[in-house]
């Protein structure tokens, strides 16, 4: 709801009050963003600037109020006494813009051009501000517990105008903070970094092109003394996908300004007369419960009023894909057996990764064509999708739409398409971008990608692209325009083909693409125990629903880890489940165990995807009505482990509920000569019988059930002791190293009986 009230707006969302004035100098100040309060208030929240700063220019001589510099603002000027970061540079011009009108309306303010907008019900305010021949909108909407901003720059003169920097969103909140940024790289994606934020400036930016794995767009500013649970915490994030810009810096006055959008580096771009240029949209949210109640907000704004209207809380299927099984090495025969096993076990979608068209040997050739590889699939796409679907499999496929090798039939015909800067063109794993700024190359992706959909009942598309891009100023910008157009021209029409973008695992990972499809390839690394930084830190900004997590072969691609079976499928199930190993090679073990861990996703499965997320201690949990799952992580094992405890969150404490572990299996092997003390017969532990037994008999791993009100739950849960080197037993837990396990709690509906 938007309150207005002589010259202040009152900004109030679920739990927190952005309060705005526009000041006695047009200028539009920051009263206040956190805690709810009225527009009756914009008097009190005001920073009186007393007889005023030493150094100060002012807007009106002789009045120490006016001093720009000193003011908290949600827009600043530049070159004219603000000396703070500006949001806007137009190329040494200064700027200054003060207030011309506002208009309040319900909805959102549709954007003129192809970047994607968040939608759902909310209230927008737009503040018009001017300079001579510029107008300046800026627009504020309120979805439930989050904020979004948006810039718009109009030149209503005559000559056309530079825009060498233009952001989303400046907002200057008062108080000192701690930053929390989320940066990595190729298999290493969202690294947390914490700092606090102080009088020198603090970047978070991406200059490759995309928001990349180097540097989520999202980033988080906290009281210092902030937990998962208390403190006050606010959320940043961007929906754009191209190279974005986020900083925080504190200015003597105790205001820590913060600036969102497209990275200025090498950001160029002439602004016509009569033309607008329109920022991409930043999202901000604000939270006194700590970074669970923050994460909370943004999880729940990203389902509703980000992804597309027809994926919101539908469940997503269970899928195989045949990537880290086959790589390039497949052909119809082996693919059609996968499908077979991958529908025994439960899975519900084929997904074929890269390999499938001609030339496609290996990565040096073959993309930008669309022509099937006949030799490894001779009834083409269709024949192999029909027989799919017969089995009563979903069908889907991976493309890598933007890219071209030089080594492909379109690019000895149409090399003027891909994109180049001037200099001997550099490659990145083989391979060049399109220009996606040419109307001919988008048409070309758009023809084909949505051709091979219809043609073959396609339901799934992984959309990769697997290089950092080599375009700088408007042209990247342009780039991420021209994508947009590809992907609204070839999804919109098809609302219900389920679309997860990929780039190099997590270089993509951004609310833009979520607009298009519902989840992201988090990482090209499945080894779980990286998994839970990934997924675990991804966590603060971005809901489980958006993760594609697979369970992978052991030991991993990715880290050469050895990882019991049970930890792949435990961090897994926390997003959305798939397989992507070779099942010609599974054991009837664990392919029993993967039937055990398919059948008990599908059971929770809303619960894993849409239930609110908790970051505990020692693990994650999830809740959706009546349901709780939890899952509790190892790391390395520790001799003579200390008692642990499972604290959960979120239950009603008068409830009383039942919790059971969910029953995991342990593998002989794993036992070595101390095996001989298990079974009744003395095996050597380097001998074929032990090996065999190993592939064979699984024991039982202890578990623990009872009922017990939400009060003690949360007071923190026993967990039965881990193994201590005494023997094994099933009344002990018998954790190794990356060793996990999963308790399910319940609402008891016989309140007070135990069962
Ligand atoms: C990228 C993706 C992988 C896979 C390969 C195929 O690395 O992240 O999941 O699709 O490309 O080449």
């Amino acid at each position: 709801m938007i309150e207005y009230n002589e010259r202040a707006f009152a900004l109030h969302g679920d739990g927190f009050t952005c309060l705005l004035r526009i000041n006695e100098y047009g200028l539009p100040e920051l009263l206040h963003f956190g805690d709810p309060v009225t527009v009756e208030d914009a008097e009190a929240l005001r920073f009186l600037p007393g007889l005023g700063w030493g150094g100060s220019v002012l807007l009106k001589e002789g009045d120490p109020a006016s001093c720009a510099d000193t003011m908290p603002l949600v827009w600043s000027g530049c070159g004219r006494g603000d000396y703070r970061e500006s949001p806007l540079e137009l190329d040494g011009v200064p700027t200054d813009f003060r207030y011309k009108n506002h208009a309040i309306t319900d909805g959102i303010v549709p954007m003129e051009g192809t970047l994607p907008q968040a939608k759902g019900d909310c209230q927008t305010l737009r503040i018009t501000l001017t300079q001579k021949n510029l107008e300046l909108d800026l627009y504020f909407s309120v979805f439930g517990g989050v904020l979004t901003r948006r810039t718009v720059l109009r030149n209503t003169g005559t000559a056309s105008v530079t825009i060498t920097k233009i952001m989303s969103a400046m907002i200057d909140i008062h108080g000192q903070y701690r930053m929390t940024t989320f940066n990595g790289g190729w298999i290493r994606e969202m690294g947390r970094h914490d700092d606090m934020v102080g009088e020198s400036r603090i970047v978070n930016e991406s200059v490759t092109g995309a928001s990349s794995n180097r540097h989520d767009p999202g980033f988080l500013l906290s009281d210092p003394d902030a937990t998962e649970e208390s403190g006050r915490v606010y959320g940043f994030n961007l929906i754009y996908s191209g190279n974005h810009y986020g900083s925080a810096q504190r200015s003597i006055q105790g205001f820590t300004r913060i600036l969102q959008g497209i990275s200025p580096s090498n950001f160029r771009w002439e602004l016509a007369p009569g033309a607008t240029f329109e920022t991409p949209e930043a999202v901000m949210a604000y939270s006194t419960e700590g970074f669970g109640g923050l994460s909370h907000k943004m999880h729940r704004f990203v389902n509703e009023c980000i992804v597309p209207e027809h994926w919101q809380y539908r469940a997503r299927p269970v899928l195989f894909n045949d990537w880290e099984g086959c790589m390039f090495d497949f052909d119809h025969k082996k693919l059609v057996g996968l499908a077979k096993q991958a529908k025994a076990l439960g899975c519900e979608l084929f997904v074929l990764d890269d390999g499938w068209f001609k030339g496609r040997k290996n990565d040096f050739a073959g993309l930008g064509d669309y022509a099937v590889d006949r030799k490894k699939l001779p009834h083409g796409l269709e024949g192999l999708s029909k027989k799919i679907r017969t089995m009563g499999l979903e069908f889907g496929l991976w493309f890598e739409p933007e890219s071209v090798n030089p080594d492909s039939d379109l690019y000895r015909k149409h090399p003027d398409w891909a994109l180049t800067d001037g200099f001997d063109p550099l490659l990145g794993r083989h391979q060049l971008l399109l220009d996606l700024t040419l109307p001919a190359v988008r048409d070309y992706i758009v023809e084909n990608v949505s051709r091979i959909i219809d043609r073959c009942g396609i339901t799934y598309v992984k959309w990769d692209m697997n290089r950092h891009s080599i375009a700088l100023g408007r042209k990247a910008h342009d780039y991420i325009l021209g994508l947009y157009e590809v992907l609204g021209r070839i999804f919109h029409p098809r609302p219900r083909v389920l679309l997860e973008n990929c780039s190099s695992g997590g270089n993509r990972f951004d609310l833009g693409m979520l607009t298009f499809g519902p989840q992201v390839w988090c990482s090209d690394n499945t080894d779980p125990i990286d998994r839970l930084t990934i997924q675990g830190n991804r966590s603060y900004l971005y809901p489980q629903s958006t993760f594609g997590a697979h369970v992978s072969a052991a030991p991993h691609a990715q880290t050469l880890r050895t990882t019991p079976l049970c930890t792949r499928g435990n961090v897994s199930f926390f997003g959305c489940l798939g397989y992507e190993l070779d099942l010609d090679h599974l054991l009837k073990i664990e392919r029993n165990e993967i039937i055990d861990q398919i059948a008990f996703y599908k059971k929770y499965r809303k619960t894993f995807q849409f239930g609110s997320f908790y970051r505990l201690k020692n693990g994650w949990q999830v809740s959706r009505k009546e349901y709780h799952i939890a899952g509790v992580f190892r790391t390395l094992t520790q001799p003579a482990p200390p008692y642990e405890t499972l604290r959960l969150r979120g239950l009603k404490r008068e409830q009383h509920y039942y919790y059971c572990t969910r029953g995991q299996r342990l593998r002989i092997g794993q036992f070595g000569s101390l095996v001989k003390h298990v079974l009744p017969v003395d095996l050597n532990p380097n001998g074929a019988v032990l090996r065999t037994a190993d592939r064979r008999i699984t024991l039982p791993d202890g578990t623990q059930q009872g009922h017990a009100t939400g009060a003690a739950l949360q007071a923190g849960l026993p967990l039965i002791p881990n193994f201590r080197g005494t023997g094994y037993d099933t009344n002990q837990r018998t954790l190794t190293d990356y060793g996990s396990e999963i308790y399910i709690i319940e609402e008891d509906w016989d309140s007070g009986k135990i069962r």
